[in-house]
């Protein structure tokens, strides 16, 4: 059937029409998702900006949080029992390289090792199937905060100049107090090596029958932890976390036993600030050997987002909102710090010779 024919003049029109709404479409995406739409909604550019105190800037080059860390790489030596959980290739018997970075909690590259509470890792376990298991874990039993909401009035309360802000956040969230009690009692040790380091997040594992598990892991040190008073680390120096860990995996290689604790059924699955009981089953599934400490500066840490939602297939993101935030912020991060590597020059030249 022929159709009529549209006049000249209409059918440029009807085009621009079409032009006009596809790029206000676009338009009013950009501004949703900039969160000019909605001031209050917590975007990651809010999430992130966070961790500068208002009128502050933030160290140019470098991660937005746990800015401060040291390069390595190693191994993750899988004993196979990992396999009854999940049928990632990761926990196929067998050695897979590691990238890792160990790091303090704070958006001060230069801060004190001592004037920092938390200490994290971050890792990438790759395979041969070309999947990387990417995880960044901290050393408390739980999380401060139960939602990524929180967490941002977390860091708006701690950055802010009223007297009063932390006691009147830690009023409205009552959770805190158990991580301000650990922060305050729990012993510090004058190394990494000797930390235990914790997901946190739960996440799903899928078996290869399909059968999935609710998991939280650690990774446990082989090294006694050796518990030493705050005052004792500031005298060791500014930076002697690095200096010392540089040396012990110099000296030979440090390793950790990866355990991962499954959940009950009714255990908080999307509450990292509630530690699931002691009797929970667990399951040992390998060991992290750590070989050699890398270059912060220069080395492959550097350009990495340690991104814990980059997960091989046998394991996904359960209804804990914290990884999901955390990828857009970490992201967020990673966007900033490479744009501004000027600031933070490279000591080596890449430039091929
Ligand atoms: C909403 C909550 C959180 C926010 C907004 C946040 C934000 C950030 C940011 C911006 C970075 C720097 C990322 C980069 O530039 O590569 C970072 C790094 C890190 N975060 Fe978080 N984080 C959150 C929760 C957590 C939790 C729950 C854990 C552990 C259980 C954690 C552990 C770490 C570690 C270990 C690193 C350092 C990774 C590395 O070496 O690159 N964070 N975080």
């Amino acid at each position: 059937m022929l159709q009529p024919r549209r006049s000249p003049a209409r059918s440029v029109l009807g085009s621009l029409a079409l032009i006009a709404v596809v790029i206000g479409g676009t338009a009013a995406a950009f501004a949703y998702t900039a969160g000019w739409l909605s001031p209050e909604r917590l975007t990651p550019t809010r999430l992130v900006g966070a961790f500068t105190p208002p009128g502050g800037t933030p160290p140019l080059g470098h991660r937005r949080n746990h800015a401060k860390g040291i390069c390595f790489t190693g191994i993750f030596e899988s004993n196979g029992a990992g396999a009854a959980l999940s049928q990632a290739q990761v926990f196929s018997r067998g050695e897979y390289p590691v990238l890792g970075r160990f790091n303090l909690g704070t958006p001060n590259p230069d801060a004190a090792d001592a004037t920092v509470r938390v200490r994290g890792i971050g890792l990438r376990i790759a395979t041969p199937d070309g999947q990387e298991w990417r995880s960044a874990m901290i050393d408390p039993p739980f999380f401060p905060v139960s939602t990524p909401q929180a967490f941002y009035e977390m860091l708006i309360a701690s950055g802010s100049k009223e007297a009063n802000a932390m006691k009147a956040f830690a009023a409205a969230h009552p959770e805190f107090a158990a991580f301000e009690a650990w922060a305050g009692s729990a012993p510090w040790t004058g190394s990494y090596a000797e930390e235990r380091f914790n997901s946190l997040n739960s996440f799903i594992f899928v078996d290869a029958s399909g059968a999935e598990h609710v998991v939280r892991w650690s990774i446990l040190p082989a090294a006694q932890p050796v518990p030493i008073a705050k005052d004792e680390l500031a005298k060791r120096g500014p930076d002697y976390l690095e200096q010392e860990i540089t040396e012990r995996v110099r000296g030979a290689p440090q390793r950790w036993t990866m355990v991962v604790t499954v959940a009950n059924p009714g255990d908080p699955t999307a509450d990292p600030t509630k530690a699931w009981p002691e009797d929970r089953r667990t399951v040992e599934v390998g060991t992290l050997i750590v070989q050699q400490i890398q270059a912060e500066r220069d080395g492959p840490c550097r350009d990495i987002n340690f991104d814990p939602t980059v997960l091989p297939s046998g394991m996904r993101t359960s209804d804990d909102p914290f990884p999901a935030a955390r990828s857009a912020a970490y992201r967020r991060s990673y966007d900033l710090r490479t744009a501004e590597a000027k600031d933070y020059p490279r000591t080596v030249s890449d430039k091929k010779p």
